[in-house]
């Protein structure tokens, strides 16, 4: 009997990443439209649920769980969740992707939880941008937040920012600056076409990896060095101060040769692939075995043949997939 998660291409997934709701207290433009309706409350697993699955899929061999959303702190009692989830055995890292708005209040219970490290999105610098870019958020809290991660003592908090032509462009070397003066490493993305999401041009919006990078290299060196994060991200290392810069680049450099990832959604869908449609329902899986742990392993091993070998992300006509990233949690 198999017992880890092989697909048929031979990627074996070992890190997973959990959306405990679809729902946040921003919403940034190129993640949600700005009438989102949400999941109702009952559709969603239970946190019991949710650390069930934990427990499967660490029993199958993964050893990273994220925990994504939406904006994973605005779940109730989620720290319920992290407790459970941090006793596991055989998990080394318990990590969490946030906008940091909740951070100050929660950072020394996550902490003490055990998850070893944060992502933190962070677009600007600029309060009046961010207000814009998120519709609603107030930088100072995300500030709060990352200085309260920051004393908490994580083995590592990281910055993730989506860079857009003529919104943000501009402060790619600001952010690095301000993420190396604190020791942090920080992440530029390029946005995915995920979801219906209003005026916003993504097409008119992309600025590609390898422009930001051009940028960075006329202020100092970067050498690309071997990455051991088990994330998507390309990670490039500056000659002057040892700091890392990442780039996650969908288009300009996919990555699908060495996923090693799955999602679920806060309903319980088990998506094989950001960019495909291919899912199974666990849901049901999990409430028609309320007490049988194998059942739930049995269908994680069949989902394999489902995985599909990459995304069909392109920046032309409509997304082709209708899923918000608020709703897969990136
Ligand atoms: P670490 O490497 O552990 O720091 O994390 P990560 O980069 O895997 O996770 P994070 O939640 O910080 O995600 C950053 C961005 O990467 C988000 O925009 C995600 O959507 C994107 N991302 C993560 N995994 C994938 C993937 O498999 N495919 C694509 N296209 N994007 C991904
Ligand atoms: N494309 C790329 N990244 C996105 N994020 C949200 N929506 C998109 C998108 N359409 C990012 C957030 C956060 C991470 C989880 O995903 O900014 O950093
Ligand atoms: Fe919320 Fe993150 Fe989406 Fe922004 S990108 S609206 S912070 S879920």
């Amino acid at each position: 009997n198999p017992t880890t998660l092989v697909d048929r291409f031979g990627r074996q997934v070992t890190y997973v990443r959990l959306s405990v709701t679809d729902r946040c207290d921003l919403r940034c433009v190129y993640c949600m439209s700005e009438d989102m309706t949400f999941v109702p409350r009952e559709q969603l697993l239970t946190l019991e649920e949710m650390a069930r699955l934990g427990k499967a899929f660490v029993e199958l061999g993964v050893h990273k769980i994220r925990i994504t959303g939406g904006e994973p702190l605005v779940r109730r009692n989620i720290l319920k969740l992290f407790n459970d989830l941090g006793k596991l055995e055989g998990l080394h890292d318990l990590t969490l992707t946030t906008n940091g708005t909740q951070l100050a209040r929660y950072a020394n219970d996550l902490k003490a939880a055990g998850v070893t490290r944060i992502n933190i999105s962070l677009d600007t610098l600029d309060s009046q941008r961010f207000n814009t870019l998120t519709r609603l958020g107030d930088i100072n809290k995300v500030f709060a937040g990352i200085d309260a991660a920051l004393a908490a003592g994580f083995q590592r908090v990281k910055l993730n920012a989506v860079i857009l032509k003529h919104r943000n462009h501009d402060e790619v070397l600001d952010l690095v600056t301000f993420a190396h003066q604190r020791g942090m490493d920080i992440t530029f993305i390029e946005e995915m076409p995920m979801g219906i999401i209003g005026d916003h041009d993504r097409a008119e919006a992309y600025y590609s990896s390898d422009e930001i990078l051009r940028d960075l290299r006329q202020q100092f060196p970067l050498h690309e060095i071997a990455d051991n994060t088990g994330g998507p991200a390309r990670y490039f290392r500056r000659e002057d101060n040892a700091q890392c810069v990442g780039f996650i680049s969908p288009h300009s450099h996919n990555f699908c040769d060495t996923c090693n990832r799955v999602r679920i959604t806060a309903e319980g869908r088990l998506l094989l692939c950001l960019g495909q449609e291919h899912s199974m329902d666990l849901r049901r899986v999990l409430r028609e075995n309320p007490s049988d742990d194998s059942a739930v392993r049995a269908a994680l091993l069949e989902s394999m043949a489902l995985k599909p070998q990459g995304h069909e992300f392109n920046l032309q006509g409509q997304p082709v997939i209708f899923r918000h990233m608020s709703a897969t949690g990136g």
